[in-house]
């Protein structure tokens, strides 16, 4: 594919910290080292007035969505994900950030005051009151419950081991307590930012085939869905209680083909099984006929340091 990076918003620009919204949470599987690379894959069209609609439907931390919402002028944006929790943060960023922000200060004064060994307690306190309160939680309606559970969750993620989310096959977050030094709980600034950006985008709840009546052919969607394991070790898509399996994953490639034929601008990015086993063409031929590259990736999510190196990752686009 010819790659003309000079008619794209400038990465360089975006990655500045002056005054632009950044992602809000650390999440495993998070785009922020692969953005070079799709960045220069990105539809040409962009920057013109016909592909006025975005729609990414595994949003997670939002790497791709803040610097794409950033750099082009979208008259309409779709952002899903099918975690609860994820998605209510979102909508309480954007309807009561202020509030959010007196309780998520509140929490890092308290925090900070402690000494190392009851900042571990507040901790698993914390950790348990988000788990206790998920079940009969109001997702629906927005409210004042939103703040504190989505303080509890910023909080989690920002004093958590290595800053990730992880939840059990019951649905418990169940990442331990991470003994960083200083920690930022509460980036007002950032959230601020987030805040005005969101005012303009529509977030939902839900499954990622839930977008297809959104997708026109004015429409860019970019698919970042929980990768398919490397192997049977390296299973990190526990983002949610369900499993996102091989069947999810084909459906996922039927919807893209229904919406190649809506002649949307599609991307999806997945790990490449091939670093395992040369011979797994899974997405070769869920994908046949649209173009699949293979881009290096310096993927972090493998427990084992020894695997932690060179591998590659898929993009595959339909234009
Ligand atoms: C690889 S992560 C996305 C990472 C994101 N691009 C970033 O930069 O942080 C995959 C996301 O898909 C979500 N997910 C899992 N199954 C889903 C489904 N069936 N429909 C929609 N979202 C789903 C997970 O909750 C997770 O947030």
């Amino acid at each position: 594919m010819e790659v003309k990076t000079d008619l794209l918003f400038p990465l360089e620009e975006f990655k500045k910290e002056n005054g632009r919204a950044k992602p809000f949470l650390k999440w495993a599987g998070g785009k922020s080292q692969l953005l070079d690379d799709i960045q220069r894959r990105l539809p040409l069209d962009l920057q013109d007035t016909y592909t006025t609609r975005y729609v990414e439907p595994f949003i997670g931390g939002g790497a791709v969505f803040f610097y794409l919402v950033h750099s082009y002028d979208f008259k309409h944006i779709l952002v899903m994900d099918i975690n609860e929790d994820l998605v209510m943060a979102y909508k309480c960023i954007q309807e009561r950030v202020e509030d959010l922000i007196t309780h998520l200060l509140a929490m890092e004064t308290e925090f900070k005051r402690l000494t190392n060994v009851v900042q571990h307690d507040y901790y698993y306190k914390i950790r348990d009151a988000f788990n206790q309160n998920k079940g009969g939680f109001d997702y629906i309606a927005s409210g004042a419950h939103w703040v504190e559970r989505t303080a509890q969750l910023l909080f989690l993620n920002k004093t958590c081991f290595n800053g990730l989310y992880r939840v059990n096959a019951k649905g418990g977050f169940n990442v331990p307590f991470g003994k960083y030094k200083n920690p930022t709980i509460c980036p007002t600034e950032n959230l601020r930012l987030v805040s005005k950006l969101l005012k303009k985008v529509e977030i939902r709840c839900g499954d990622f085939e839930c977008c297809e009546p959104f997708v026109d052919a004015s429409t860019f969607v970019y698919f970042d869905p929980p990768y398919r394991p490397l192997n049977k070790t390296a299973n990190f898509n526990s983002y949610a209680a369900s499993v996102f399996d091989d069947g999810s994953q084909l459906r996922l490639a039927a919807l893209f083909r229904r919406l190649d034929a809506k002649d949307a601008k599609l991307m999806l990015s997945n790990s490449d099984p091939r670093n395992e086993n040369p011979e797994d063409n899974f997405f070769d031929d869920a994908y046949n006929g649209f173009s699949i590259e293979r881009v290096k990736a310096n993927r972090m999510i493998n427990c084992n340091a020894t695997r932690r190196g060179e591998i590659k990752e898929l993009i595959i686009t339909n234009y």
